[in-house]
Order: structure tokens, then sequence, then C-alpha cells
């Protein structure tokens, strides 16, 4: 059965604006109201600048007012399928807490991981 999340990850990776690394990856960020926000990598010649698919769809759904989210899901075209960036995970703890984050391939095989395990001890406003 196809999951509209993993779908929606699927379609925006073939947005990928990354012609350095040609490592396509999509995102898709679904909120408590059931909305999916997507996004793919935007890479920039400097490199430094690159955006990550998961920061994309982050930002573009706060951008957009969604301040709830129900799990995200990562697609990248990988045998070991490919995880959230250090700041990825940092970002989507800052926004979207404790999720279920969904990896997938182009093969259509998926893991599921909380945030928690993927980013233990995180930094957060708890803190300040
Ligand atoms: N990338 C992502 O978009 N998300 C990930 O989870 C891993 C890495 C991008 C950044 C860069 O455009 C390319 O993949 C290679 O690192």
């Amino acid at each position: 059965m196809s999951d509209p999340l993993i779908d929606a990850a699927l379609a925006a990776r073939l947005n990928a604006y990354a012609k350095f690394s040609n490592f396509l990856v999509g995102a898709a960020l679904e909120d408590i109201d059931g909305r999916i926000h997507t996004g793919c990598n935007v890479e920039n010649a400097t490199y430094g600048l690159t955006l990550c698919a998961e920061r994309v769809a982050v930002f573009k759904a706060i951008s957009e007012g969604a301040r709830k989210f129900r799990r995200v899901a990562v697609v990248a075209d990988t045998e070991t399928l490919t995880p959230p960036c250090g700041a990825c995970r940092q970002i989507l703890w800052e926004f979207c807490g404790d999720i279920p984050v969904v990896l997938v391939n182009l093969h259509g095989k998926t893991e599921t991981y909380q945030l928690k395990d993927l980013l233990p001890k995180p930094f957060d406003a708890s803190y300040l």
C-alpha cells in the first residue's frame, strides 16, 4: 500500500537542485492537520550554502504557519538508507520534537527511527 508522505518525498526529490553532488534528496513533512510540506536539496557553487531537503521542508512549513508535525519522510537513491545530517536533526528537533523519521530508497525499502534516537541528548530551548 502506498503512503502519500513517501510519494510526496519521492516527487519532491525530482526537483532537487544538486548539480554539484548529483545526490538528489526529497523530504516530506506531515503537519498535525494532515498537510504535507515538501523539500528537496538546493545546492550552491559555494557548497557551504547548500540546503538539505529536510531543512527546506521544515522552513517551508514554518513559513506557511504550520507549527505541529506528525512525521517526516526522507528519500535518496542509496541502498543503505540515507539519514538526515546533524544540522537537519537539530532543526527537526527544534520544530518537530520526537517525531518518527521515515527513511526510504527508490526500491521501496523503508526504515523508521524516532528523532530522539538519531539525536540523543539534544540541545533546545529547555536549557535557556
Ligand atoms: N543532503 C540532503 O538533502 N539531505 C540529507 O539527509 C543528506 C544530504 C544533501 C545535501 C547535498 O546537496 C547532497 O545531499 C550531498 O551531501
